[in-house]
């Protein structure tokens, strides 16, 4: 008899990963595909919806292939993936142009005219500012500046949405990576027309908007025979990144959070209350759940800086580096690390921010340069916490995941710098462990709920308390790296 298994696929920016899991949450196979990323300017990010595509494919080939002697069947698959990023498709459902993805920075004007023609109603509808990163600035800049292209659109979809259209043929949005848009009413769940009038963009482009939680169609029969799976597998329409990641940490309930430390950083606050931050520094999401919402800090280069670090530092490993790391903190107040290497999202919404390294003296070592990267990038996610309490978010539980989660010394700072207990979780798998929990939960045959599915799934492994006596030497350094920022931000606007 075959044993039933569920599968995970995440759309990431880096790499397709795909996760089989047992009904017991036990993982039996996984697999990354690598991705490349298309850079024809600086500061510009594009893919080939048609390599996400094959990346699926191959790694699911590889995947099962591996699994062939273990006998499992397959009941259902749930998708994830890089939120935001456009996918513009023609009426033959082929892509008019390479996606532009989220980390892309050219849409600045666009952004302008946004906030120009919307003014309070984007954030009072989308619950989120007009940032660079999102889909509706894209949108008008293939517009303005591809308009050939732009004009043979039918379809816009989501990366995990054109692979799951892909898989199954049928053409779904769901809500949590119709939050990411700037075209999507947060409160009412549905593309807003008025929106879409304001801007000039045609919003029944978009696909119907379904639960991530739903059936979004099942295995086509040629896609089926040519992994060497059964046809007719219900696919489950999934959610953006940051959702699947935070259900795969366990983190769905009020009051419960997750810092995530990846090549970005991620602060996500589940809430049953979809207030949206009046200044707007703060996401405001839908989350796989109906009725419930998250709360989101992006910090750009979190794990990302730390790799810049060790590739510039010659310490080209990272465990090295991090033990290395100084310790005295007494000589290092007044070092100062900004890990804005490529803008900064949370708090200052500003993609021409940089990285700084500031008060660096003759005795500075590697070791207290590595530490001032540390403490920067905690000390960078402590500004998105800060607006998650300025938020009436109450947070009586963490979860912190990611690469960065590996490091006990990174987790000691990271806890500090917070002034939070921090569970630990393990190995986390982030968002392809979260897609495979949507998948579990379709047939209701072992689950009735998703909270069931993380109860049974996901345990705290152990804790890292914070350091109480650290509080205040915390609290002065980061109003220093606050004003830091605050002094340069004129000096960043005349960088080219
Ligand atoms: C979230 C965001 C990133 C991407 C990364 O707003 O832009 O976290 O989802 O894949």
């Amino acid at each position: 008899m075959s044993k039933e298994a569920f599968l995970g696929i995440d759309i990431g920016t880096s790499g397709v990963k795909i996760l089989v899991v047992e009904k017991t949450g036990n993982i039996i196979a996984n697999h990354t595909e690598p991705l490349g990323i298309i850079i024809k300017k600086p500061g510009w990010a594009e893919q080939k919806p048609d390599d996400w595509w094959e990346a699926t494919k191959n790694g699911l080939k590889f995947i099962l292939n591996s699994l062939k002697p273990k006998n499992y069947k397959i009941s259902s698959i749930g998708l994830s993936g890089q939120m935001h990023s456009f996918v513009g498709l023609n009426s033959k459902d082929q892509p008019v142009y390479n996606a532009i993805l989220w980390n892309d920075g050219r849409t600045h004007e666009e952004c302008k005219f946004i906030k120009e023609q919307t003014g309070s109603m984007l954030g009072e509808i989308t619950g989120n500012p007009p940032l660079e990163g999102f889909t509706a600035p894209k949108m008008l800049w293939l517009k303005k500046h591809e308009p050939k292209s732009y004009s043979k659109i039918t379809t816009v979809m989501m990366p995990k949405d054109y692979v799951r259209f892909m898989l199954t043929g049928e053409k779904f949005a769901e809500p949590t990576d119709a939050s990411g848009t700037l075209l999507y009413d947060i409160h009412k769940n549905k593309w807003s027309k008025k929106l879409g009038d304001v801007l000039g963009i045609d919003i029944s482009l978009f696909p119907k908007i379904i639960n991530s939680t739903a059936i979004a169609g099942k295995l086509r029969g040629k896609i089926a025979s040519e992994l060497g799976l059964n046809k007719n597998i219900p696919i489950i329409a999934g959610g953006a990144d940051n959702a699947c990641a935070s259900i795969g940490a366990g983190i769905i309930q009020e009051g419960s959070l997750m810092l995530t430390v990846g090549t970005s950083g991620a602060v996500v606050a589940p809430t049953k209350n979809p207030e949206y931050d009046p200044m707007l520094r703060v996401h405001l999401m839908r989350h796989v759940l109906e009725n419930t919402w998250y709360k989101m800090g992006v910090i750009l280069s979190a794990g990302a800086a730390l790799d810049w670090w060790k590739k510039v530092s010659g310490n080209e490993n990272f465990r090295n580096l991090i033990e290395e790391s100084s310790t005295k903190l007494d000589a290092l107040n007044q070092i100062l690390f900004l890990p804005y290497l490529t803008g900064e999202r949370t708090p200052h919404a500003n993609p021409n921010a940089r990285g700084v390294f500031f008060g660096l003296n003759s005795k500075t070592s590697r070791g207290d340069l590595t530490f001032a990267v540390l403490q920067g990038i905690a000390l960078a996610l402590k500004d998105s916490l800060n607006l998650i309490y300025e938020n009436k978010t109450n947070i009586n539980q963490a979860v912190l995941v990611g690469g960065g989660a590996k490091s006990r010394k990174w987790q000691q700072i990271i806890s500090d710098a917070l002034q939070l207990k921090l569970n630990l979780i393990g190995e986390s798998e982030g968002a392809s462990l979260g897609a495979a929990m949507l998948a579990s939960c379709e047939s209701k045959k072992y689950y009735r709920s998703l909270n069931e599915v993380i109860t049974e799934w996901i345990s705290v492994k152990g804790y890292i308390e914070p350091d109480h006596k650290k509080s205040d030497y915390y609290d002065e350094l980061h109003d220093k790296y606050k004003n830091l920022y605050l002094s340069l931000v004129t000096q960043f606007q005349n960088l080219k």
